[in-house]
């Protein structure tokens, strides 16, 4: 009798051979890519858009100054690398907060959302480069970017550590690592009503608007299976990270992980 010995890890509430994860990761992505933006008003009642304005605050980009304000002579490019960027939305909303000096990339293993994202960035007229990448081994030089971010990307990437490990590699000293995730709600009563909510409402929708409703069940499945913050966290400190922290948002549906590279 042969044992497998193959490693297995979580797609939503399934448990799938890991070097199979990526591709039905991919699968999911590819069929939702055209709806994914509109989907993620739906879901979140736009509330995704307040989660990011705060990981956009985290950023902190140079702003642009008020009228008349002198030159600032020490003025040099700021990078922001966003991972798992998919349709670009994060990195468009720093664009608009910084200044001219902000420089940003979106690393996204999908071509199909990283489609979307580029046709936004010409709409919007923002100068983003876009490059198609998996966040376990980046194709980028080492101490490259001022901060580098993450929004609801991490629990898809199938060995979390190696992207962890990717990020830190490619911060300058001093840069801060900022990750949105999903989380778990710390509000009794609440949880039930998220529970109801994203495993009947979500899926319901999924089908209504992008035809697919299995791609939305794997979305909520897979919140469920993130680590709790504090183990996030320890993950966090074992890439590297320095004076990590967290902030759980809206009653712990998000949170917001930072870290430096010191
Ligand atoms: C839920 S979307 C988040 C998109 C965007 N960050 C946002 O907040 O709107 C997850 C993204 O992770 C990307 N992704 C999944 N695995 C990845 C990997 N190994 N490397 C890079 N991107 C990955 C998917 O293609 C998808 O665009």
């Amino acid at each position: 009798m042969t044992e497998n010995t193959e490693k297995q890890t979580d797609f939503g509430f399934r448990r799938v051979p890991l070097g199979d994860k990526q591709a039905m990761v991919d699968d999911v992505f590819h069929s939702v890519a055209k709806r994914y933006d509109l989907m993620n008003d739906l879901m979140s009642g736009g509330l995704h858009r307040a989660w990011k304005e705060a990981l956009v605050s985290a950023v902190n980009p140079p702003r642009a100054k008020r009228r008349n304000a002198r030159p600032d002579v020490r003025s040099r490019p700021f990078a922001l690398l966003d991972l798992a960027g998919g349709t670009g939305d994060v990195a468009l909303r720093v664009a608009e907060a910084g200044d001219s000096s902000v420089r940003i990339t979106v690393a996204d293993i999908n071509a199909e959302m990283l489609k979307v994202g580029r046709d936004r960035a010409d709409q919007a007229g923002r100068d983003i480069d876009f490059i198609e990448a998996n966040a376990e081994a980046l194709p980028l030089p080492d101490r490259s970017f001022d901060v580098v971010t993450i929004a609801f990307g991490i629990r898809n990437v199938p060995r979390i550590e190696r992207a962890l490990a990717e990020a830190h590699r490619v911060l300058k000293i001093g840069g801060r690592f900022l990750c949105l995730e999903f989380s778990s709600i710390d509000i009794p009563g609440l949880d039930r009503l998220y529970d109801l909510y994203s495993f009947n409402v979500i899926p319901a929708l999924g089908r209504a608007v992008t035809g697919d409703a299995e791609s939305y069940r794997y979305l909520v499945e897979s919140i469920r299976k993130f680590p709790k913050p504090p183990v996030f966290a320890g993950m966090m400190s074992d890439a590297g990270f320095r004076r990590v922290s967290f902030q759980r948002l809206t009653g712990g549906v998000v949170a917001l992980h930072s870290g430096w590279r010191l």
